[in-house]
């Protein structure tokens, strides 16, 4: 049975640019892995209900809308068919306009029953810096000490996380101009646990 691993990282981490070189290495080692971003699945099931909205949005709607909505995005992932190791690509919490909200309550924890939790950092400074320099995307709070802030909010719910689950926390770091070692140090620990 194919387990699932849980990855998380704050917003400006490098979190997607990570497990995009996550893919390519598995590809090169023929390691079978599924990525799954959840606020992909997120943002399908709003528009699916008649909301299209920016995913960077999401975070501002309803708070029990967003609740059904990620339970739903849970159990999708749940029934995700075939036998790769599946990489579940979340956040610990989300900034709700009502404020710290988890991204993986018991409910969503128990569909998605992961066997690892796997949080990717890097230096404050430096998430400052990438959430600066990103214009990509719609992010709150750009200083140092948000994105410190941040990090202490993510292994918070983390460890709520693994006490529920019963299960490890692993933290990789995502050095500057070095996400593919990251990347290799993310598969390692993803095949030690499969
Ligand atoms: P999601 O898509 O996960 O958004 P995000 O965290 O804002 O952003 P990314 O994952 O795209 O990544 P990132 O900022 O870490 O890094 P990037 O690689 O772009 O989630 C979207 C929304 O979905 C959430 O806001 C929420 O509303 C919802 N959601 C998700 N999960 C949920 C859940 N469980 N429950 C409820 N809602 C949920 O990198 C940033 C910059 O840094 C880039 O410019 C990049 O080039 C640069 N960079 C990255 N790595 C390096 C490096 N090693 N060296 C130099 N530069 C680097």
């Amino acid at each position: 049975m194919p387990e699932t691993t849980i990855v998380a990282g704050i917003p400006g981490v490098g979190k997607t640019t990570v497990l995009q070189e996550l893919d390519s290495v598995a590809k090169e080692k023929k390691v079978p892995l599924k990525i799954i971003n959840f606020g992909n699945v997120m943002n399908d099931l709003f528009k699916k209900s008649g909301k299209t909205i920016h995913r960077d949005h999401m975070r501002r709607e309803d708070i029990t809308l967003q609740s059904r909505i990620q339970q739903r995005a849970a159990r999708v992932i749940s029934k995700t068919p075939g036998n790769s190791a599946l990489v579940v690509d979340t956040h610990m919490f989300v900034k709700t306009t009502d404020g710290i909200w988890p991204g993986t309550p018991r409910k969503v924890l128990e569909a998605l029953d992961p066997n690892i939790i796997v949080l990717i950092e890097a230096d404050p400074e430096e998430i400052a810096r990438r959430r600066a320099a990103d214009t990509t995307r719609y992010r709150d709070g750009g200083g140092v000490d948000d994105a410190k802030a941040d990090l202490q909010w993510s292994r918070y719910m983390a460890s709520a996380n693994a006490v529920l689950a019963g299960v490890p926390i692993q933290i990789v770091h995502n050095r500057d101009g070095q996400q593919r070692q990251t990347a290799l140090d993310l598969l390692d620990i993803i095949q030690k646990r499969n």
